[in-house]
């Protein structure tokens, strides 16, 4: 299974193999060279750092690996500094392969110091979450944080391809596998009616007890839909922006919650269902509204999102970087599968929007 990612001289495969593809991926894309740095973080590396250094070396690579503390801390200039550190002092040249292996935080920071090291190292991510299989590794977006708030500076660098090992997803705890859920679905309202469909069906084997074949079968989907709108739209200037569907809420809600207080899935979950409430108002027979909803609140959200004061809420989307101007962005569905910006939403049909976010 594989999907591809086309963005012409930048183009790129996302396989869903085992770890132990991966030295033969890497002659496959044609790597070179000898040495290759690897990163993951604590956790992850406790579980596939060793096999995957094994088949590397037993290829004829010389690997360093860096292994990072876990957490959406590490997305921070003093781990990325940490690692260039250890880059250079290691020893690198242009052709040193960077693997990324781990979650969301490590490919997004790893994928960052391989955009900027030696003005770009070649870069394999290695998604052991299933956030980063369906969304973060694939599309090319690379950063850390900055205090004034999450991903401030980044860079869009594509990797060589991505190996997606399905087997990771068994040692993944259940929260992080929802907020990859949440990511799934996502993917399902705004490009897939099909993969929505598989999701209403099997809604019990994917989410509760992770049925491997249906699983697999709906991360291969949700990835399709990403490939296909970054492969439109690989810088964000149009298209790529529906992939925030529910965000421009979840975005505001972990930062006023504080962050950690919901995952970013329970958040995406609860924006998508603001989202649906304007979607609904605005094309009320285009869109199932109870079957989507029934969906999205199969996502488990723990705490109370109406904790979070709305005007609060409402400035920090206000804030938001994304929008353009004065109006705060909103990603809509005209219907199953199709999505579209707007700047037409006012604060108080935002407020009710959040209402029925809140509402079970
Ligand atoms: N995660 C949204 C994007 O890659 O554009």
């Amino acid at each position: 299974m594989a999907v591809s990612v086309d963005l012409g001289a930048r183009s790129y495969t996302v396989h869903f193999r085992s770890l132990s593809a991966v030295p033969a991926l890497m002659e496959e894309a044609g790597l070179q060279g000898n040495r290759c740095l690897l990163v993951s973080d604590e956790h992850v590396a406790a579980h596939y750092r060793t096999p995957l250094e094994r088949g590397l070396t037993d290829a004829g690579w010389a690997v360093h690996t860096v292994v990072l503390p876990p957490g959406e801390a590490t997305k921070s200039a003093p781990h990325l500094h940490d690692l260039y550190d250890e880059a250079l002092e290691w020893g690198i040249d242009r052709d040193t392969p960077l693997l990324a292996l781990g979650g969301g935080v490590v490919g997004d920071l790893a994928g960052f110091a391989a955009a900027t090291l030696l003005r770009g190292l070649p870069l394999v991510q290695l998604p052991t979450s299933l956030l980063a299989q369906v969304d973060a590794s694939v599309g090319g977006k690379t950063a850390i944080n900055h205090a004034v708030g999450k991903n401030l500076i980044g860079a869009f660098y594509q990797p060589q391809f991505v190996c997606a090992d399905p087997r990771t997803l068994d040692t993944l705890p259940m929260d992080e596998y929802t907020s990859g859920m949440a990511e799934v679905v996502k993917h399902a309202l705004i490009g897939d009616p099909d993969l929505f469909a598989d999701l209403e069906n099997h809604l019990v084997p994917i989410l509760s007890y992770r049925d491997r074949e249906a699983v697999a079968s709906t991360i291969e989907k949700a990835v399709r839909v990403k490939a296909e709108i970054v492969g439109a739209d690989e810088r964000e200037e149009g298209r790529r922006a529906v992939l925030n569907f529910g965000h421009t809420f979840a975005h505001a809600l972990e930062q006023v919650a504080g962050y950690g207080t919901f995952s970013h899935g329970e958040a995406v979950a609860l924006g998508m269902r603001a989202g649906l409430y304007l979607s609904h108002r605005r094309w009320p027979d285009a869109l199932p509204r109870e079957r989507i909803d029934h969906v999205l609140q199969a996502i488990p959200v723990d705490g109370d999102p109406s904790s979070a004061p709305f005007p609060a809420l409402y400035e920090a989307m206000a804030a938001d970087k994304k929008n353009r101007g004065d109006s705060i962005r909103f990603v809509l569905l005209r219907r199953l599968g199709e999505a579209y910006v707007t700047g037409d939403v006012s604060e108080a049909e935002a407020r009710q929007a959040w209402a029925f976010a809140c509402s079970s």
